[in-house]
């Protein structure tokens, strides 16, 4: 593969659950690893050199947070319904209780590719079966209409968590504030939101520095401002919800006994927020 060849959006899907196959000790994700390929562990290998060699832990705290959390949230919540928006590749179905209803939310080709390969994992026996619909969607777009009327017609008024991890980056303000609204409409008092983004403080690092000298040269997106980040305030003014639970890497390392290598400034700190809605 060249590199100036571009890597498209959705194909980071393919970087994160690549991630996540890499210790799955830490990440507890043991099927991620079915969507190796080639192509893939060149871009992780560039990417790890060139941009941060914590990115494979991050993943996996990442996973490992929101995979703890919405087993907890389960038995406290009831939690019947999960829906993944911008789910990509990532196996939370298949890692969680069996009882569970899973709403597949991502671009439609991403969605095709990842319901063709769950068939044919399922009926081989790698992947256990689970009860989930796929829905090809375009977040950019107007979809709110349409959508609402699928998930509702799944959810069937269950107490349901979302879970939007990976995607806000590449979202608008205007595109996210239109998600959160869509969020409050599909959810009831007790119900919760997963979300996992960056902070504007990240743009200072050298660690975002080099992730934009990486994807200017390899992704379709070049400057930072193409970039979102979104600050605490965002999640806790949100009115009807509660903001219960709040961390980051740092915080997760520490939580899940992982060792940091690299300082700060060379580190991509995600931060990650668990919402309850309160009315
Ligand atoms: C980095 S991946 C993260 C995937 C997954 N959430 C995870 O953590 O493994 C980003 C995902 O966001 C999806 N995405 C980005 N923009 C989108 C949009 N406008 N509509 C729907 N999905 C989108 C991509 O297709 C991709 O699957």
């Amino acid at each position: 593969m060249q590199k100036q060849e571009n890597i498209k959006i959705h194909e980071t899907a393919f970087v994160t659950s690549t991630f996540r196959s890499m210790n799955e000790n830490l990440s507890q994700d043991f099927f991620s690893k079915l969507w190796g390929n080639e192509k893939t562990e060149i871009w992780i290998k560039e990417y790890l050199k060139e941009v941060s060699s914590e990115e494979t832990f991050a993943h996996c705290l990442r996973n490992r947070y929101f995979l703890d959390k919405i087993r907890e949230v389960i038995k406290t919540n009831n939690i019947e319904v999960v829906i993944n928006f911008g789910c990509g590749l990532s196996m939370y179905p298949f890692l969680l209780d069996e009882k569970l209803v899973n709403i597949e939310i991502d671009k439609a080709e991403i969605i095709e590719y990842k319901k063709s390969k769950v068939d044919i994992w399922q009926t081989t026996g790698a992947l256990p079966k689970r009860n989930i619909h796929f829905i090809g969607v375009d977040l950019s777009k107007d979809y709110e209409q349409k959508l609402l009327a699928k998930i509702n017609s799944i959810k069937n008024n269950r107490p349901c968590f979302i879970l939007i991890e990976g995607v806000l980056f590449f979202l608008n303000k205007e595109e996210t504030n239109k998600l959160f609204d869509f969020f409050n409409l599909i959810q009831n008092q007790g119900d919760l939101i997963g979300s996992a983004s960056f902070q504007e403080s990240l743009k200072e690092t050298l660690a975002f520095k080099k992730l934009i000298i990486f994807f200017g040269g390899n992704v379709s997106k070049t400057g930072e401002s193409d970039y979102q980040t979104i600050q605490d305030e965002y999640y806790r003014k949100r009115k009807e919800y509660k903001l219960i639970d709040h961390q980051d890497y740092f915080s997760l390392s520490k939580k899940y006994e992982h060792k940091i290598e690299l300082e700060k400034d060379l580190i991509l700190n995600e931060n990650f927020y668990l919402l309850e809605k309160s009315s």
